[in-house]
């Protein structure tokens, strides 16, 4: 018994050594970043390199949930490209994410199976700063800030005026998911708190990136009393933090 149990373990154990040593003396490993991060809109590639000498494939994919992209199939899903380099080495499989939102973000697998065996790597892509569209709207008691198709997780309107911040009493705060992942905010201001004479800024703060993706200044309606009401000056800024794919539009 204890013998046939022995022989058993080692049976297992050389098995493992055999299959290890395969895959070490070719080399067999895939090469991926572990980690892509972009904007919403942008286009992400997500490349898989076979590092061994020329491989006999009998399977190579990209996988999220499902397939992806295949090395020896046309795919067509109209949202990736996918691309099967064999000559130069490395031989590589590329998958390109076109226009990314926040619910393409997880762990994609590459999938490896040769003769020598199967292994996988995995690259993690997140996406940050999404904003589709924003403005804002006055009167003579609120100030209120809209940002639609905004991306990422605790996403959250600032105001202040001069070196005054506002808080949370006098700020409201909706959030409604759409389907790519996108909710919007809207926030409104009671402009009782501060002093008319002065813009008020709204902006939309990103914790992920710790900026303010998009701002805007508002200027107030102040009421003369005993002259007509005097003719509304708006303006408004919109400062996008760095090149970017996102608009800010009133
Ligand atoms: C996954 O890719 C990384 C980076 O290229 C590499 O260091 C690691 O060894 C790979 N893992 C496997 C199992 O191939
Ligand atoms: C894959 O190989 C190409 C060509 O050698 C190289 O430019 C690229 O950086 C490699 N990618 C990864 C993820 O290792
Ligand atoms: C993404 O790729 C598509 C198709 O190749 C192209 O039309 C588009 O301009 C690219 N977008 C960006 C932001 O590069
Ligand atoms: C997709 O895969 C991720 C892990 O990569 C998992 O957390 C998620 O539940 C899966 N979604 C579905 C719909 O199977
Ligand atoms: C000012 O705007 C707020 C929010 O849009 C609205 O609820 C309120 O009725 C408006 N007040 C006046 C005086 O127009
Ligand atoms: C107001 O908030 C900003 C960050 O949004 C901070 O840098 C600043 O110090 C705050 N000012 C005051 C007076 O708390």
């Amino acid at each position: 018994m204890k013998g046939s149990t022995q022989r058993r373990v080692f049976g297992w154990v050389s098995i493992i050594w055999f299959t290890a040593a395969i895959a070490v003396s070719h080399g067999l490993e895939l090469q991926t970043v572990s980690q892509a991060t972009a904007r919403c809109g942008e286009n992400v590639t997500l490349t898989c390199n076979v590092s061994s000498s020329r491989l006999d494939i009998k399977y190579f994919s990209w996988h999220k949930n499902k397939s992806l992209c295949q090395y020896d199939s046309q795919h067509d899903d109209p949202k990736v490209k996918c691309e099967y380099i064999d000559e130069p080495l490395p031989q590589s499989l590329t998958l390109t994410l076109l226009n990314v939102m926040p619910s393409d973000q997880g762990k994609y697998l590459c999938k490896l199976r040769s003769r020598h065996g199967m292994t996988s790597n995995t690259t993690d892509v997140k996406v940050q700063d999404c904003l589709e569209t924003s403005g804002y709207n006055r009167n003579e008691s609120y100030a209120e800030c809209w940002f639609n198709g905004v991306y990422s997780g605790g996403g959250s309107v600032r105001w202040s005026q001069g070196e005054l911040n506002f808080t949370a009493p006098a700020f409201y705060q909706k959030e409604e998911m759409d389907h790519h992942g996108r909710y919007n905010i809207l926030s409104q201001l009671d402009v009782q708190k501060g002093n008319l004479n002065q813009p008020y800024t709204c902006s939309l703060w990103m914790p992920s990136t710790s900026k303010a993706l998009c701002s805007h200044e508002l200027h107030m309606v102040k009421k003369l009393k005993g002259s007509s009401e005097s003719m509304v000056t708006l303006q408004w800024i919109c400062l996008i933090m760095e090149i970017i794919m996102v608009t800010c539009m009133t």
